[in-house]
């Protein structure tokens, strides 16, 4: 009897596994090794040769990827191996290409740039989680997000993707919202490795940069996000990087990413971005993206005759094939196979709307312009299409609307168009709070200039389309409606809807600016509730804005050949400090409707690790949102977000990264202040020098 229970015992739980590898218990490592030594050669070939998961030249994906897609990598029935479904990127499940089916309608969150500017690593966590709640509840089990390149370059079109010039800052935000994502049992990516940090001349730009620079900057902010968000896989660049391409450096890929810093999951390529077999493979190259954008398949025939003929080792294969396999085994996806069904697209607009608020920056109020009284009389409303929507960026992350394009129509209308808005009004999101109000909207010209006369506040919209593939202008078209419109009314407010620092020069003559990014699909309700002092304005600045381009480092934007940068990891803020340049607004800058006040700075040596701690005060007459922020050897060591109510204190204790402490002759110097400028607080300990 005994026998015969065990039996079916046995036979329960090797049906429920029907592999060895099914065995949840098991590490992820020991997992994909015993997948590993299932395979055949063409099955392990099958998982390192993506395909396109949409249309493109003729090219049609099989029926089991999910059309409109980014990518699909077929998987092994036999093994219970499922495919790898792809979907872009760092603000919502997009749709890519030229789709047969309608396009998936979806949530977007705020531009990551935004989610950026709330310094709030919970927030960009719970804007990942829900982002990968909806790739999962669409079918994909992979989410090509997590860009991280950092800003050198102000008019870089894919900066509204990224998350600042700041590696602590960047790489918190971002390694959170991997971490979110993740939290779905899904693959998040991180990209794009490394220092893609302009689209001009993107495919051929050979960047130059001295190795420990790029490991105090760009590498840091990779190295930071992927010790907080451990994303499976790393998306290697189209640019070369010190002579080779990144997808085929194997300094970047072996050297660095894989033996220093020890990373297990996979590098896919770009779309686009392989440009050869052996070299690439033995390179660190694990898997190539959607091969219908390469010159020829690499990673198909080519890759299996370079088995043969000893161009890439059979071992090496072993590896590539194991990487992919422990990414998806240490992220559940195989365990947790995705099912489509729907998403709570209502839950959902609340998350984004919290974040799309906080990231919101106020940098003028003069005379209390801001918060608009409910008791208003008269609002002139113009431009930006403010009466339709907000704006959004251009290029593969963008996300289609659910209930559509607001402002359907604007050119570009193919890749990297079409230009898009949110169908989230701010008139109608102001409209809807100030029932007493009379609201009126002109979209610009002189309807738009009477409109404003005959006002008690004017709030002028403006934006800035910014998009992969292109380098965009800081100089906005809206500059001659702003002046006009601050020429007849000194209580002008603007809110910017840009993808990056803009130029402003009516600065002097406004009243309030309000910068509010893409701020994704409920951006108009955040916007509404910022400019009405609902919510306290607590967006700080994650990028430095400059009074001129020829602040920054390189003026003249480079387009092919080598691209240096010279001022090495000097980025952002640390460069204007280093020239003693004075830029428009500063890093970490941004106003609150409240006051606050730090004191009680102290720094210690606590079991090896450097803590600071410090009391911040609410001593204003409402709620608000203080971001104070610690610099060590004038850069970034670390910040808090915090709300307080009027008079409230708290006691805030950092333990700042080691990489991060910079001490003199044995003492280190730690500033306490509201942005990078604005320092107001000092204090000193003695670092041992095994520190
Ligand atoms: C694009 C982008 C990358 C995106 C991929 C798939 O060209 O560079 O960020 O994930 O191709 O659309």
């Amino acid at each position: 009897m005994r026998i015969a229970f065990t039996a079916v015992l046995f036979c329960l739980s090797a049906s429920a596994m029907a592999h060895p590898w099914d065995d949840a218990k098991l590490p992820p490592d020991k997992r994909a090794e015993l997948a590993l030594k299932a395979m055949t050669e063409d099955e392990k070939l099958t998982l390192v040769a993506g395909q396109f998961g949409s249309m493109k030249d003729g090219w049609e994906p099989p029926a089991e990827a999910r059309m409109g897609s980014a990518g699909y990598v077929p998987g092994i029935t036999r093994l219970g191996i499922p495919p790898l479904w792809e979907t872009d990127a760092g603000v919502g499940v997009a749709t890519q290409g030229h789709t047969r089916d309608k396009v998936r309608e979806r949530t977007s969150l705020p531009s990551g740039l935004a989610t950026a500017a709330t310094w709030n690593p919970q927030l960009a966590f719970a804007g990942g989680a829900m982002i990968g709640a909806e790739a999962r509840d669409a079918g994909f089990n992979v989410m090509l997000a997590g860009g991280v390149n950092l800003m050198r370059e102000p008019r870089n079109g894919r900066n509204f993707e990224y998350a600042g010039e700041d590696p602590l800052l960047a790489g918190t935000m971002v390694g959170n919202e991997i971490a979110g994502i993740q939290s779905n049992h899904i693959i998040s990516t991180i990209k794009h490795y490394a220092l893609n940090d302009q689209e001009s001349g993107r495919h051929s730009v050979n960047v130059q940069i001295d190795e420990a620079a790029a490991k105090q900057s760009d590498l840091l902010a990779f190295k930071i996000a992927m010790e907080k968000g451990n994303p499976g896989s790393v998306m290697c660049a189209y640019n070369l990087v010190w002579g080779d391409y990144a997808c085929e450096s194997s300094k970047l890929l072996n050297d660095i990413l894989k033996k220093q810093w020890g990373f297990k999951g996979f590098v896919m390529s770009d779309w686009g971005a392989v440009y050869s077999t052996a070299k690439a493979a033995n390179a660190g190259l694990d898997q190539e993206s959607a091969l219908q954008f390469d010159n020829q398949p690499y990673f198909a025939e080519p890759l299996k005759k370079a088995l043969q003929d000893g161009g890439v080792a059979k071992a090496r294969l072993d590896d590539m094939v194991r990487r992919i396999l422990y990414a998806m085994f240490a992220n559940g996806v195989i365990d947790h196979p995705v099912q489509i069904k729907d998403s709570d697209y209502m839950a959902h607009a609340a998350v984004t709307q919290a974040d799309a608020e906080e990231g919101i920056v106020l940098l003028k109020n003069q005379n209390n312009a801001l918060p608009l009284s409910p008791a208003i009389h008269k609002l002139a409303v113009i431009g930006g299409h403010a009466d339709a929507g907000v704006m959004a960026g251009g290029g593969s992350s963008m996300v289609y609307p659910i209930a559509g394009n607001a402002v359907p129509g604007l050119a570009p209308t193919d890749w990297p168009g079409p230009v898009m808005f949110h169908p989230s009004s701010p008139l109608r999101a102001l409209k809807s709070r100030l029932p007493n109000t009379e609201i009126g909207f002109a979209a610009g010209g002189e309807e738009a200039v009477n409109l404003a006369r005959q006002a008690d506040a004017a709030i002028v919209f403006v934006t800035q389309w910014t998009a992969e593939s292109i380098d965009a202008s800081l100089q906005l078209a809206d500059d001659p409606l702003v002046a006009a419109v601050a020429a007849v009314n000194p209580r002008t407010i603007v809110v910017v809807e840009s993808g990056g620092p803009v130029l402003m020069p009516w600065s002097g003559q406004v009243a309030g600016i309000v910068e509010a990014w893409y701020p994704g699909t409920s951006g108009g309700e955040a916007i509404a509730r910022v400019l009405l002092g609902e919510v306290d304005a607590s967006g700080r600045l994650p990028a430095t804005f400059p009074r001129g381009i020829e602040q920054t480092p390189h003026p003249v934007l480079v387009d092919k050949g080598d691209v240096t940068y010279d001022e090495g990891a000097m980025v952002g803020y640390r460069w204007y400090d280093a020239k003693g340049l004075t830029p428009l607004y500063p890093f970490g800058y941004g106003l609150s409707y409240s006051r606050f006040k730090h004191d009680g700075l102290t720094a210690t040596i606590d079991n090896g690790k450097l803590k600071v701690s410090f009391v911040a005060t609410n001593i204003g007459e409402r709620a608000g949102k203080d971001v104070p922020q610690l610099y060590v050897g004038g850069r970034l060591a670390g910040w808090q977000k915090l709300e307080l109510k009027p008079g409230q204190s708290q006691t805030v204790s950092v333990t700042i990264d080691r990489r991060l402490v910079n001490a003199m002759n044995g003492v280190c110097e730690i500033k306490l202040g509201t942005s990078s400028r604005d320092l107001e607080l000092t204090a000193s300990v003695r670092v041992p020098p095994t520190f």
